[in-house]
């Protein structure tokens, strides 16, 4: 851009703005003309789009391009989702900081879009860029979901995707992703006895969905009290968002409970008592054991 006035007048009347697909595993594109300058009023975008699982890298074998303050004049911008936008511009063999030098941008996922643009005037004559782009595989096992790994136990990548295994004795959730144990659903019939988490006071699977009853003759009344440690991911301002542990009789609901103080006695007035649990994908916690007894409505404890 020629700066002062009377350059209105010498304005380049053809824009040219132009949008060019690319879906190869490889490529090249470089500035119209090149090696030759490159001409005003030029907006155009290269997307590269490479197989799910893939991502790209892109780097410059050749790059000249009119400098400015913040490349505001003339520009190559590179936007992947997933990355920050970067901006270049100004002469590799002059050194300037602008220039994208000899890295290799990487984009987050499988999608990225190189923007060029010249605005209507260059002060020099600019040669332009020539760049390359391959994909590679993105070895998912490596990263993370919410700060947790991709799976439970173990991951495997392959080309273009992964997948989850679990340790014997667990199996794999439908999320494919989390490695859970079964939960046998019991139903006590016994005047007192006990009822843990799964593995208590091992942290226990993610995705549980366990339901016991206990169930006594008519005529006994069933008192519920809660053990150390009782440990349930809980949250400081949300009633069990996570995992929670719910008690029920055929009048009345307690809970949901969760966090690490176990909730008081409760006297459920009730000869059957339903305990529910679940979990949910992420957390270690310990769990919770309930000891039960039972007492005769005519008053004696059993
Ligand atoms: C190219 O990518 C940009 C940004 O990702 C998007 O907005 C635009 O629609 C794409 N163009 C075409 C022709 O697909
Ligand atoms: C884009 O994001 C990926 C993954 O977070 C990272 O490895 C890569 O270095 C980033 N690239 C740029 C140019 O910031
Ligand atoms: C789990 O994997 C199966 C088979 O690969 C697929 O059909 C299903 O959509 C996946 N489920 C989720 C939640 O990703």
């Amino acid at each position: 851009m020629a700066s002062g006035c009377c350059v209105f007048v010498l304005f380049s009347l053809i824009h040219v703005s132009l949008s060019v697909e690319m879906t190869r595993l490889y490529g090249s594109f470089t500035s119209p003309n090149f090696p030759q300058p490159y001409p005003d009023n030029q907006h155009i975008v290269w997307n590269i789009s490479v197989p799910d699982g893939h991502r790209i890298k892109l780097y410059f074998t050749h790059f000249s391009m009119e400098p400015s303050n913040q490349c505001e004049y003339d520009y190559i911008q590179v936007l992947a989702e997933g990355n920050e936008t970067l901006r270049f511009c100004g002469q590799e063999e002059k050194n300037h900081e602008s220039t994208p030098r000899n890295t290799v941008i990487l984009s987050a996922w499988n999608l990225m879009s190189v923007v060029f643009r010249s605005d209507y005037s260059n002060e020099g004559r600019f040669t332009g860029f020539q760049a390359f782009y391959t994909s590679e595989d993105i070895n998912e096992c490596l990263s993370k979901i919410d700060g947790e790994r991709v799976c439970d136990h173990f991951c495997h990548n392959y080309i273009g995707g992964y997948y989850c295994t679990c340790r014997q004795g667990y199996f794999l959730h439908d999320n494919n992703r989390s490695c859970t144990v079964p939960c046998s659903s019991q139903v006590l019939t016994s005047l007192s006895g006990v009822l843990t988490s799964e593995g208590y006071p091992s942290p226990y699977p993610p995705m549980s969905q366990c339901d016991h009853t206990i169930h006594l003759p008519e005529g006994y009344r069933i008192i519920l009290d809660f053990l150390e440690p009782f440990d349930i991911e809980g949250h400081p301002d949300a009633p069990c968002p996570y995992d929670m542990l719910k008690i029920s009789t055929a009048g009345q609901e307690y809970g949901p409970f969760c966090g690490s103080i176990p909730p008081g006695r409760i006297d459920t007035g009730s000869y059957q008592v339903h305990v529910a649990f679940r979990s949910d994908a992420t957390g270690k916690n310990k769990g919770w054991k309930i000891k039960y007894t039972s007492i005769k409505t005519d008053g004696s404890l059993t």
